[in-house]
């Protein structure tokens, strides 16, 4: 047998003048080409499999927001009715792509990023609202960025980064009962783009520490299931960086995003 049955090339091409050779070859031949077909499909689907299981992971996400926004429409005949619609649609429009773009890629690695250029701010003032840390409440959410501050990255993959660091650090604060702040920072240089996310929270447990963006591995809270920064590392690296952990003790934990500017990802 071939050493790689799945690899259509390693076909044999029947070459035999003998007739019952060249019958028997062509058998052959012919089931090499069903068992190759047959493995492509088992590896599809395979991987399939582990697209679902993070469409369905940062699909919750989503969907906890548009539910977010869902529950103040309940009982309108108010004003804030007409400002929630728009963002009830836009986090469900959100869901959405993100279901087409994954199943339309099919397979268990993110799409390719579509860069853009698009100003950070807004867009890390949509997350920490999305995470339902605008207002009031015990975890206080700092966003220090320049308003002119433009970066080239895909824009809905970031969304799904921060959105998943910003979550995490805020369970992590709730968890300990007590009030703490999240804090959202970024920056530029002459070869890349910075994010940084710090929280002021108990910092990793050691399981998290040790599997540290290996997903299914680092889970260690209540109801998680240890992807969200398995995901969050995938999406970075597509873009040709790389997701950091700066820091992370009893006083709080700092990851740091790095997005290089060079256009070209093989130079
Ligand atoms: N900012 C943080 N502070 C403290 N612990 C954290 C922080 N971020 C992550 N962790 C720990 O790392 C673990 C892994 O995080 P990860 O986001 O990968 O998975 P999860 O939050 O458990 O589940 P989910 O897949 O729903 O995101 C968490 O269970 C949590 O214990
Ligand atoms: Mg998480």
């Amino acid at each position: 047998m071939p050493r790689r049955p799945e690899d259509a090339r390693r076909v044999i091409a029947p070459t035999a003048r003998v007739e019952e050779l060249r019958v028997a070859e062509e058998a052959l031949a012919s089931m090499q080409t069903q068992l190759t077909g047959a493995l492509k499909q088992k590896e599809r689907l395979a991987q399939l499999g582990g697209a679902v299981a993070k469409i369905s992971h940062d699909l919750r996400n989503i969907l906890t927001t548009a539910q977010l926004f869902a529950d103040r429409l309940e009982g309108s005949a108010d004003p804030t009715v007409a400002r929630s619609a728009p963002k009830l649609i836009g986090s469900i429009s959100r869901a959405v792509s993100l279901c087409e773009s994954t199943l339309a890629f099919g397979k268990a690695e993110e799409a390719p990023p579509a860069l853009k250029r698009f100003a950070l701010a807004p867009l890390a003032g949509e997350v920490a609202e999305g995470e339902g840390l605008a207002g009031e409440g015990a975890v206080t959410c700092l966003i220090d960025v320049e308003p002119g501050l433009v970066l080239r990255a895909d824009p809905e993959q970031l969304f799904r980064v921060l959105s998943n660091l910003m979550r995490n650090a805020r369970q992590a604060i709730e968890a300990t009962g007590q009030p703490g702040t999240i804090e959202l920072s970024a920056g530029e240089d002459e070869t890349e783009w910075w994010i940084r996310v710090g929280d002021t929270g108990p910092g990793l447990p050691a399981k998290a520490r040790e599997h540290l963006f290996a997903a299914f591995q680092g889970g260690a809270r209540k109801g998680g299931t240890g992807l969200g920064l398995a995901i969050s590392a995938e999406l970075v690296r597509g873009h040709g960086g790389r997701l950091e952990l700066m820091r992370s003790d009893a006083d709080g934990t700092e990851f740091m995003i790095h997005l290089p500017k060079d256009e070209d990802p093989s130079a």
